[in-house]
């Protein structure tokens, strides 16, 4: 299997059409971008992290019947999928408050909310990715309401699940984004599911694991993505039952 074409260049990706129309190839690039874009570098060695990170997370959730576009890796920083038809939406899951969450409302940094906060955008870089809510999805017919109870029970199911593996590692989910398609009738996460999209915390020391770290000047990047993937990768942390 080989690319192509370049399809599509994003801020840290880039998709390329294959000789099987109905396969992509995904490239993790080491660019690394943040504030609508406004700050951008290049760090050797991210896009690998990346890469990795999300394609076991996707292998993850297949394993939990969750249907996802990843197919295998073909390199490293370089991934096959299946082509999807997406849905131009950024779905977020929030289990703490943090971010913009807290920079746009009442909300102090680290409040449990409980239940989890969904929050869609309409992914528009022209746009500035403005949030949706159900009635604007409907009016601009970018999601049927079945597809978005899909969409959304999909997005809750994939959190308990990341976030029970993640936390047998001492790492709290905050809050993460997710993208889907469709692909042959069926609703799949597409995208990433990487440091890059997520915000993670340490459960002990309540340090930045994610590219928080990037937007905040708050340490060395690729250490972190280093030592997070590591962590990923590994086996529960020792005292945790199950
Ligand atoms: O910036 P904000 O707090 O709204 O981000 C919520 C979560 O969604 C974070 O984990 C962030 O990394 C992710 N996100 C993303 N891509 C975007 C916007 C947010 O991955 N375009």
């Amino acid at each position: 299997m080989r690319p192509i074409d370049l399809l599509y260049a994003g801020k840290a990706k880039s998709v390329y059409r294959t000789d099987d129309p109905d396969v992509y190839i995904v490239k993790f690039r080491d660019d690394i971008t943040a504030f609508d874009g406004e700050k951008k570098d290049t760090l050797g060695g991210k896009g690998r992290y990346n890469a990795e990170v999300s394609s076991f997370l996707f292998d993850y959730l297949e394993g939990h019947g969750i249907a996802t576009h990843y197919i295998k890796t073909l390199e490293p920083a370089t991934i096959a999928v299946r082509r999807l038809e997406m849905f131009p939406l950024e779905v977020i899951v929030r289990n703490i408050a943090a971010g913009s969450l807290v920079r746009s409302y009442p909300f102090c940094e680290g409040d449990l909310l409980d239940p989890p906060v969904i929050i869609i955008d309409y992914k528009s870089d022209a746009l500035h990715d403005p949030m949706l809510n159900d009635d604007l999805i409907y009016a601009l017919e970018l999601a049927t309401p079945e597809e978005l109870d899909q969409i959304k029970a999909m997005a809750l199911a994939i959190n308990e699940v990341l976030q029970e593996y993640l936390d047998e590692r001492d790492i709290i989910l905050v809050d993460f984004k997710l993208e889907f398609g469709h692909h042959d009738g069926e609703i799949v996460v597409g995208d990433e599911i990487s440091m890059d999209s997520m915000r993670l915390w340490d459960k002990e020391t309540g340090a930045s694991l994610d590219k928080d770290v990037y937007r905040f000047d708050k340490g060395d990047v690729l250490e972190t993505y280093a030592s997070v993937a590591e962590r990923i990768f590994s086996p529960p942390r020792r005292g945790t039952l199950s």
